[in-house]
């Protein structure tokens, strides 16, 4: 039998609910910070994300799904969604435009990682990119937006943990430093440090088997410009002025190049390994990096699987069928189906749902078929009605039964 591929699922049922209400919440978020959607391809030049990720970065090394058309083409399904916002940025020429840019995502990802709970190698994002702003309000913003979004879908239990990679000046300067000090303690370290340690050091601190190792190891914290410590503190002070909460992780470095000042992840306690929901920061320099304007730029990505299974795992209430209200309607005879019919529309125009309507003989089918679909009311049209020309109407929670008028059973419900 064939199978989805490894990593991939199908979403369905109240997953899939679950998955649309968030959609529908953030992009509520969205359009009160005043984003605009961007809808990027699935697939871009290979080239775009091992220049913007950083070609040593694991996602861009042994993560990506990459395949060549017939003129010889390097493709990669993308990875992420930062670097086609921003190649979108810049083939758009936004910046001839001046002022700033809000845009936002929300889509397919694809990374050949290996699977795991909460780790797929199709996932699901939604994120934002801000684009020509540098003050630290513009950081605050995004990850208080965050936060909303969060909050409004019902999640509670999450830390937001937070810290200042600095400008490259400074971390050239603190690279020299750390690696040095990684060149000592290299002994101690796994093959897979041992290899990032040249190209990526401050990766090393992040590993979570070397980490806890280095603890020792010189704070990047003490290496920032003054600028940069300046805009790192202004950003605190106005997460406290929104009234979120934080934690400071001198080590969190992220797993992307592309990023310089602050960086930020929402993680949560309940979700093992995978424990991050959410994460992002600034990149003042990728813009220019990629031919465009020297442009400052802040964002962030949510992971809508692992989200979506943290309310799963609080079996909170998944759907919100009950918000609609909801009518079986049903013809127990052939000759019951064109009144059924023309009921169920006038239903759908009143706002009341009703599925398809079908012929079924059996009441009790009927019924309990309403009660697992949570419907509010069973309309019965057998040969009596037919006769009478009145439905029978049953109230699902009062267990009532009244005989209505074929044409007046949409009105009496509304
Ligand atoms: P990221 O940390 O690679 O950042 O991904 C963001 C979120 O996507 C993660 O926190 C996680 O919830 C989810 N995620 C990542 N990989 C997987 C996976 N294999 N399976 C399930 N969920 C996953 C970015 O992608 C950046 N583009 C964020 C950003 C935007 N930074 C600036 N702007």
């Amino acid at each position: 039998m064939i199978q989805a591929p490894k990593g991939t699922r199908d979403i369905f049922g109240a997953e899939a609910e679950t998955f649309s209400r968030l959609e529908t919440i953030a992009r509520r978020v969205f359009d009160r910070y005043q984003f605009k959607e961007v809808r990027t391809p699935l697939f871009e030049s290979a080239d775009l994300f091992s220049r913007t990720l950083g070609a040593t970065s694991d996602v861009v090394e042994k993560e990506m799904f990459t395949f060549a058309d017939r003129g010889g083409r390097v493709f990669a399904l993308r990875p992420e969604g930062t670097a086609g916002v921003v190649r979108h940025f810049l083939e758009q020429k936004l910046f001839v435009k001046g002022g700033v840019h809000r845009l936002y995502y929300a889509g397919a990802m694809f990374r050949a990682e290996r699977p795991q709970a909460g780790r797929y190698r199709q996932f699901f994002q939604i994120g934002s990119e801000h684009f020509g702003d540098p003050s630290p309000a513009a950081d605050t913003d995004t990850i208080v937006l965050v936060s909303k979004i969060l909050r409004d879908f019902g999640v509670k239990e999450v830390t937001l943990q937070i810290n200042s990679l600095g400008s490259d000046e400074c971390r050239r300067k603190y690279r020299k430093v750390l690696s040095s000090y990684l060149e000592k303690r290299k002994k101690d370290l796994t093959e897979e440090s041992r290899k990032r340690m040249t190209v990526n050091p401050l990766r090393v601190l992040d590993s979570k088997i070397d980490g806890p190792k280095l603890k020792d190891a010189p704070a990047l914290a003490g290496y920032l410009l003054p600028g940069d410590a300046a805009h790192y503190k202004t950003v605190l002070s106005l997460l406290t002025e929104a009234g979120l909460p934080y934690e400071e992780n001198p080590r969190l470095v992220r797993g992307l190049d592309y990023y310089t000042r602050t960086v930020f992840e929402f993680v949560s306690p309940q979700l093992g390994a995978q424990n991050a929901v959410a994460a992002g920061g600034r990149y003042d320099r990728l813009v220019k990096d990629l031919g465009g304007p020297d442009t400052p730029a802040v964002g962030f990505a949510l992971g809508m699987d692992r989200l979506v299974s943290l309310l799963t795992q609080k079996q909170s209430d998944f759907s919100n069928r009950n918000i609609s209200r909801l009518a079986v309607v049903a013809p127990l005879v052939e000759e019951g189906l064109r009144p059924a019919f023309r009921i169920a529309h006038q239903l759908r125009e009143q706002g009341i749902s009703a599925p398809p309507v079908m012929v079924r003989r059996k009441i009790k089918n009927i019924l309990s078929l309403a009660v697992e679909m949570n419907a509010n009311w069973a309309i019965l049209i057998g040969e009596d009605e037919l006769a009478s020309r009145k439905a029978t109407v049953k109230d699902l929670s009062t267990r009532d039964q009244t005989q209505v008028e074929f044409d007046e059973v949409a009105r009496s419900l509304t």
